[in-house]
Parts: C-alpha cells; sequence; structure tokens
C-alpha cells in the first residue's frame, strides 16, 4: 500500500509548522526524511497518525490507499493507528511500559487490535522477537524493559508497532537515543523488515549520514516544506538544493 501526502499544512496557534509538504511512500521503499531539527520532520509523521499536539489544524491529503487520513472518521483513524500505520519513536523508553513485561506489552496490542485469543497471541509475539532479533526470544517474553539494553529495547518497540502487520512504519530518529556501536544494527534491522514484510517505511533523521546506508528516496525539509526529493544516490551526489549541499558538506567523510 502506498502513502502519498500531498499539500499538507499544519498550523498550531495561527503559526504555519508544515507550510505544504508532498512525500510519497512505497511498499517495500525505506524513504529517508532528513533536515534540520525543527524543520517539521516529527510533524509530518505526527500527521499521518492523527496525532497532531491539540489546537492544530491540518489541510491537504494524507491517501492510505484510497483513504484520505485527514477526513477519516475518529474510529476509523484509531484502526489505522497502530493497525495499518505504525510508529517507532526516538526513546524507547516512551515507548515502552517499565512496569510491564516485554509480553504482555506485545501481546495487549495484538489481542486489542486482531482480537487473538492468550495462545496466539503468545506464540505470534514469541515470533516477533525473533524477528527482531532479540537472543532467547522465549525468556524475554517474561522480561522487563529495565533488563535490555537500549538497542534491544528499541528492538523490542520495533517489534510492538509490528504487532498487528502494519504496511506503512513511520520511524522517527530511531537510532538517535542509541549507543553509536548499535545504531547500524538497528538500522539494518529495519531495512531487512521493509524488505521481507513489504513495509513503506518512512525513516525521519536529522543525520544524512544513517540515511545514506539504507534509504531508496530521501527528502529533505526546511522550514516546513519539502525542499529537495529523489533517489538515494541522486540526492546526495548530485543534490541541486543549496541547503541539502550545506548538510552534506557537514557530513564526516565519505557517504554516498
Ligand atoms: N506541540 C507543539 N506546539 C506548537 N509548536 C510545536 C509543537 N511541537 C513542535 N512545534 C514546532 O513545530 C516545528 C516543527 O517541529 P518538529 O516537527 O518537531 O521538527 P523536527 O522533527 O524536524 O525537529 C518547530 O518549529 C517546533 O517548534
Ligand atoms: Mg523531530
Amino acid at each position: 500500500m502506498t502513502l502519498d501526502i500531498t499539500d499538507l499544512k499544519v498550523t498550531i496557534g495561527g503559526r504555519e509548522i508544515l507550510r505544504g509538504v508532498d512525500l510519497s511512500l512505497q511498499e517495500g521503499r525505506v524513504h529517508g526524511l532528513a533536515g534540520e531539527s525543527g524543520s517539521g520532520k516529527t510533524m509530518t509523521g505526527l500527521a499521518v497518525l492523527g496525532l497532531l499536539p491539540h489546537g492544530a489544524r491540518a489541510t491537504g491529503r494524507i491517501a492510505l490507499g484510497e483513504r484520505d487520513l485527514l477526513t477519516l472518521p475518529p474510529r476509523e483513524l484509531n484502526k489505522v493507528r497502530g493497525g495499518e500505520v505504525a510508529m517507532v519513536f526516538q526513546d524507547p523508553a516512551t515507548s515502552l511500559h517499565p512496569m510491564l513485561s516485554v509480553g504482555r506489552q506485545l501481546t495487549e496490542h495484538m489481542r486489542h487490535h486482531l482480537r487473538l485469543d492468550r495462545r496466539e497471541a503468545r506464540a505470534r509475539a514469541v515470533e516477533l522477537l525473533g524477528k527482531v532479533r532479540i537472543p532467547g526470544a522465549e525468556e524475554a517474553y517474561g522480561r522487563f524493559p529495565h533488563q535490555f539494553s537500549g538497542g534491544m529495547r528499541q528492538r523490542i518497540a520495533i517489534a510492538i508497532a509490528l504487532a498487528c502487520s502494519p504496511r506503512v512504519l513511520i520511524a522517527d530518529e530511531p537510532t538517535t537515543a542509541l549507543d553509536v556501536t548499535v545504531q547500524a544494527g538497528v538500522l539494518r534491522l529495519l531495512r531487512g523488515l521493509c524488505d521481507e514484510l513489504g513495509l513503506a517505511v518512512l525513516l525521519v533523521t536529522h543525520d544524512l549520514g544513517v540515511m545514506s546506508a539504507i534509504a531508496d528516496e530521501v527528502s529533505v525539509m526546511k522550514d516546513g516544506l519539502v525542499v529537495e526529493t529523489g533517489p538515494r544516490g541522486k540526492v546526495l551526489r548530485e543534490p541541486s538544493h543549496a541547503y541539502t549541499r550545506s548538510l552534506l558538506d557537514s557530513l564526516p567523510g565519505e557517504t554516498a
């Protein structure tokens, strides 16, 4: 399923935060979204999930297949969120509940959305923990988030995001809070899941170097607009926008 964002504008308290964003996600493709802090990357992801801050006004179109998520009734949007569209946030601490076992967090979600019974949900949870390469998935099921490293916690957050078989995954700075040594592994995992499950992935990062490793398409945001978009190789090798060039110039070492 494709997700097409057209002329998305978001206004909060009279200030235009997004000024007409166009962005397209395709099945089995990772679309990297870069841009400096405050350019509107997170707001774009939140708009897709219908999770904009209170008081925000959004216009334009966010088409998931035939449906426009901006005009979907709240009940329908609720089904889409966490179902067809899932999100992974920067800090796994914000998406994982510290007091609930990993298994419980995975299965609650599934039982609610997929109406599975306890046994089916457990089997699927263990399978998902294996899929995100948590060693000893059976044992991990009964453990609590603090018993895992940051990288493993983010893998668990990804497993939860995948629990209801989403078609679209929004990953907002998924490795920024992690140790440099484990970042690449989590990115490779996302890339692999995208290929294996045919997910349409939006990978948000302020770091062009990070996305040069795994993105198929790259878009660059500045001041609430996408100023550049295209295949990774083209954008990184022959950026047409001065702003993209300045981002690339600030990268250490070879990228594209
Ligand atoms: N809850 C909010 N209310 C009002 N403005 C906000 C809120 N959250 C973020 N903003 C503003 O929206 C703009 C875009 O923010 P954001 O999407 O978080 O940027 P990015 O993720 O690219 O760093 C910024 O100017 C930010 O100050
Ligand atoms: Mg952000």
